[in-house]
């Protein structure tokens, strides 16, 4: 099929490569003149582990082409919105501007019978305005709605290899059976390896986006209440997980405590997903995800309190090597990264951070260049008054206690993502403290 894909960031570019890969011609279009020619350069524009090499094999055969003129996409006859829906400057509500702005750009190439199908994170209610606009515009042009599940580090997997497909399809039958013909040939391989498929209107696709990433986020906060409970009367939280994730209407996936959740969805999805409920009027129904939000939070300051503790009460020109930057492993963003705020928190406070992360140290600079920053672990080791852990990257989880322990200053570990072994780490002499650990 022919397929275009507006917007190439993060859920864009991965999108348009793993739909090229598997066989449709794609033209990905965004506005970002230098991503897309970094994109056309077979080069990914963030660090996405295997995107490089679909990208190289998808544009290699043909198949998949860049452009930053929207006229690209005629001869398409689906179309996928794919931009980004951020927090709106001091609010909590997304910003959906970018997406209207695709559709209207979108509009004067489209041609009767094409499928437009949202991928962004939206509002709900946000695709029954956009169809209505696009009837309104004579474009004869139908609208799904298809969101999109995949976690950064994974995205590849999670687009060829989804766990389950969306449709929220138009109310009027035969205009549903069309969209719905048209996105199972699109997804004729995934369908084939028994991926469930869930079909319902335009609104209920949207929550299910946004109610996933409500359910994730709450669970985080839940067993990161339970880590403060935990530090307060001496139990020990990841025993607890354990425990109760047995339990497999609970499970024991997204019950890790530490320093809290961060990254470009899971914060302003809430944020944004209460204050629509607001404007529903139903703002009571989901305000317990104001409190998940202020849980996350709280786990930075308590970091930085755990930083300051371990160092007998003041950080003031005490080196602090910070294990980590982006916001989860796998990955080079730092977008609201609970691993970036604690190292600048910490900095605020007159600290010497020496940060260190395997793929996040160019954009950690960029946003806060006052932060001091070594590309290799040792550097950042070398005599340390305190070692901060908070992403859990491989190399860090593989740390050994005894190297480590003989290039600091002081051998004394925070574990903010409790991911070490803390027999291990004391036997080589360390005070190590997690959170939530005994
Ligand atoms: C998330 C959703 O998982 C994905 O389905 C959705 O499409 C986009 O948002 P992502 O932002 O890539 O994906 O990150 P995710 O793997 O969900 O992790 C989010 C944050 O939670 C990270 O900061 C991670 O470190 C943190 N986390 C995760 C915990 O603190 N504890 C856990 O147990 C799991």
């Amino acid at each position: 099929m022919r397929l275009s894909v507006i917007g190439c960031g993060y859920l864009g570019a991965v999108h348009a490569a793993s739909m090229a890969e598997l066989g449709h011609e794609v033209v990905g279009v965004d506005v970002d003149a230098a991503k897309i020619a970094a994109l056309s350069a077979g080069r990914a524009p963030f660090f996405e582990p295997e995107l490089d090499g679909i990208l190289a094999r998808a544009i290699e055969s043909g198949r998949l082409t860049f452009s930053t003129d929207v006229a690209a996409v005629r001869g398409a006859s689906v179309h996928f919105i794919a931009v980004g829906t951020p927090q709106r400057r001091g609010e909590n509500a997304a910003d959906v501007s970018y997406v209207d702005a695709a559709i209207e750009s979108l509009i004067p190439h489209l041609s009767a019978g094409d499928l437009v199908v949202g991928k962004s994170t939206v509002p709900v209610g946000t695709a029954q305005r956009l169809a209505t606009r696009l009837d309104d515009a004579g474009t004869g042009a139908l609208l799904a709605w298809n969101p999109e599940f995949l976690r950064e580090g994974f995205a590849v997997e999670d687009t060829i290899h989804p766990d389950r497909l969306v449709y929220g399809l138009p109310d009027d039958a035969a205009d549903a059976a069309t969209a719905k013909a048209r996105l199972d040939e699109v997804y004729a391989a995934a369908l084939a390896a028994d991926t469930p498929l869930v079909v319902g209107d335009h609104a209920t696709a949207e929550l299910v986006k946004v109610a996933a990433n409500a359910f994730l986020a709450t669970k985080i906060s839940f067993i990161n209440a339970m880590a403060d409970i935990a530090e307060v009367t001496g139990a020990d939280v990841t025993t607890l997980a354990d425990a109760i994730g047995f339990d497999q209407r609970i499970g024991r996936r997204f019950l890790n405590a530490g320093i809290g959740f961060g990254g470009g969805c899971l914060p302003k999805d809430i944020r944004a997903f209460s204050a629509r409920a607001e404007e529903l009027g139903r703002g009571e129904s989901l305000r317990f995800l104001l409190e998940v939000d202020a849980i996350n939070m709280r786990r930075r300051e308590r970091m930085v309190e755990m930083v300051v503790e371990a160092l007998g009460g003041n950080v003031y020109k005490k080196k602090v090597a910070v294990l980590g930057l982006a916001f989860k492993p796998d990955s080079d963003d730092v977008r609201d990264s609970p691993a970036l705020d604690v190292a600048v928190r910490l900095n605020g406070l007159g600290a010497h951070v020496i940060a260190t992360d395997p793929a996040a140290i160019p954009n950690s600079l960029r946003l806060q260049p006052q932060l001091g920053f070594a590309t290799d672990t040792n550097d950042a080791l070398h005599g340390a008054d305190v070692v901060v852990l908070v992403t859990e990257w491989k190399e860090y989880r593989e740390l050994d206690p005894v190297a480590a322990g003989a290039l600091v200053r002081e051998k004394v570990i925070i574990d903010g993502r409790n991911i070490l072994d803390p027999t291990s780490w004391r036997d080589a002499g360390w005070n190590y403290r997690g959170m939530g650990r005994r």
